[in-house]
């Protein structure tokens, strides 16, 4: 039985479509309960409901054997697993935003409000700008507005969240993309079961081409 960890909520909603095409039917996720693990017997799968920046620790600490997972989460933390495939959907971009009107002040640090400190810690080491970092948890681009932050770390999808409250995109850090991880032992124990999953992926993102 493979144990497969799947986000829930945005990702998750094209993750289970994904799987579907491939004969990987996870549909029982949508029915109206609260439960977390689903199985199917057919396929040999497991299915955990996981927090998307969950997965990863389920992954690495092998209580799932492979899973899905937006590539913000790997690039903030390190985990010991393999990254074995690109899904190419959940496509966003990690951003520093701004009120439309900001102006840089460049004598003093900036201040920037994120919950993915360590990417924003290290894209402003690479430009060598000296910044305060407050982290928050949700809802980042009230930070500026309120006069918490002069910017924002933040993933942007459609844009209309920035939009919606003033703000713009002041630099682009990086795009992001929903990734397939597995579990180090799990790929070297079920080698089989994760390469047959793996090559339907792959095959029908070629055909999507
Ligand atoms: C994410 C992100 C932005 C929003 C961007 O928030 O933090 O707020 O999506 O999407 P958009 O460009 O399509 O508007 P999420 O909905 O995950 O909630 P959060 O505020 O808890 O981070």
């Amino acid at each position: 039985m493979l144990n497969i960890a799947l986000p829930k909520g945005r990702l998750g909603d094209k993750v289970y479509s994904l799987l579907a095409k491939i004969g990987y039917d996870c549909s029982e996720i949508y029915a109206d309960n609260r439960k977390l693990i689903f199985e199917s017997v057919e396929n040999s799968v497991r299915y955990l409901l996981v927090k998307p920046s969950d997965v990863a620790i389920y992954i690495s600490h092998g209580a799932a054997d492979i899973g899905i997972v937006g590539k913000d989460i790997l690039e903030e933390d390190s985990f010991d697993l393999f990254e074995l495939l690109d899904l190419n959907l959940g496509k966003c971009n990690m951003c520093v935003a701004a009120p439309v009107d900001f102006v840089e002040d460049l004598d003093r640090p900036l201040r920037v409000a994120t919950k993915f400190t360590n990417i924003a810690k290290n894209y402003y080491l690479s430009l060598n700008r000296e910044i305060e970092i407050i982290k928050l948890n949700g809802s980042i681009e009230l930070a500026p507005l309120l006069g918490l932050s002069d910017v924002i770390v933040d993933i942007v999808e459609t844009g209309t969240t920035l939009k919606e409250n003033n703000l713009k995109v002041y630099e682009k850090i990086m795009p992001i993309s929903a990734r397939l991880i597995a579990n180090k032992s799990s790929y070297k124990f079920k080698t089989a079961e994760i390469e047959e999953l793996l090559a339907k992926l792959e095959k029908e993102l070629k055909n999507n081409d």
